[in-house]
């Protein structure tokens, strides 16, 4: 059968410029054959011109990532016929929040000065590369060695794409395979290094980059892992730390969320000034309770039972061998 592939292509017109444009290819096409056996076709047979990166052509490399029908995914791991049921269409353009160079070819250079960013390799101190690494150590992190930095995750991040700025999730996911390894001796530097602006509190905890991860590397558990880390070694001084304990101590103390209370913990007093404006709006839209009588929910012993158990638990947890 015939499928007509959807290109985005885009011709560099000055150093640092990209001209994007849609081009159309006809493609004949047979069961079994991926995006990418469709990409060397077309440029094999009909327009060499046409750039995009390819190495392994089974998933290991990470190179072929790419956007089909607007989500990231590696061209050598989609199936052109279920991929053309199911959509309807094959449009294929480079992959989001990375610069165009030419055609589905992307900067990779800010993906690499991110992962530079988080020191991806194990830095041990003392005795402590002598500890003896368990099945269940290297169960911790598993995942994360998994990543072939095909950068489909930080193409998908609503983070990322708000803030250029944003660490992102692969250097994250990096980030965790040395924090979570018994034998890492700057786990604590290292927390508090992406502790600090742009680093993982940025993420809104979309979960995109978890759900486009060809690898299952589930990018969002180790933010959280990291995250969890950090607070229990007491790195908190920061803004991302302070609002997890202000939304713990508001819903503790009347059941929800306090905005008012939790933004001047989380920001501190004179930042908090700017927000009062937006405060306002909310109130009068009927979208914050008023700030200084705000009424515990009716409830408030089912919150403390859950509490209670979440303690005990964690209790248990830290007693074990
Ligand atoms: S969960 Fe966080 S890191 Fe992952 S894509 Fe969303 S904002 Fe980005
Ligand atoms: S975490 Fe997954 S999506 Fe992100 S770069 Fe690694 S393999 Fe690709
Ligand atoms: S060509 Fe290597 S992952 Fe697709």
């Amino acid at each position: 059968m015939k499928i007509r592939f959807r290109i985005r292509r885009c011709s560099p017109v000055e150093k640092s410029e990209c001209e994007p444009y849609f081009q159309d290819y006809d493609v004949e096409v047979s069961g079994g054959m991926t995006v990418l056996e469709a990409l060397l076709k077309i440029s094999d047979e009909s327009d060499p011109t046409l750039v995009f990166r390819k190495s392994c052509r089974s998933a290991i490399c990470g190179s072929c990532a790419m956007t089909i029908n607007g989500f990231s995914r590696l061209a050598c791991a989609t199936q052109i016929i279920p991929e053309y049921e199911k959509m309807g269409a094959m449009v294929i353009e480079p992959l989001k929040n990375h610069s165009p160079q030419k055609d589905l070819a992307v900067d990779f250079a800010p993906f690499w000065k991110k992962i530079e960013r988080v020191t991806p390799y194990l830095t041990p101190a003392g005795e402590s590369i002598k500890a003896p690494v368990t099945k269940d150590d290297e169960a911790a992190i598993d995942a994360s060695q998994r990543c072939i930095m095909c950068g489909c995750c930080n193409s998908e991040c609503n983070a990322l794409e708000i803030d250029p700025r944003f660490v992102a999730p692969a250097a994250l996911a990096k980030a965790w395979r040395f924090v979570g390894d018994v034998r890492e001796g700057g786990a604590a530097k290292r927390l508090a290094r992406l502790s600090e602006e742009h680093g993982m509190w940025d993420c809104v905890r979309c979960v995109h980059c978890t759900e486009f991860c060809p690898k299952h590397v589930a990018p969002l558990k180790e933010i959280e892992l990291l995250r969890s880390r950090a607070m229990k070694e007491g790195v908190t001084d920061n803004r991302g730390a302070r609002h997890v304990e202000s939304m713990v101590d508001s819903v503790k103390r009347v059941g929800r969320l306090d905005e008012a209370s939790m933004t001047f913990r989380t920001l501190g007093f004179l930042r908090s000034l700017g927000m009062i404006p937006f405060g306002i709006r909310m109130e009068m839209h009927g979208k914050m309770p008023f700030p200084i009588i705000f009424p515990k929910i009716e409830k408030m012993e089912e919150i403390k039972t859950i509490f209670r158990e979440m303690e005990e638990g964690e209790e248990k947890e830290e007693k074990k061998p």
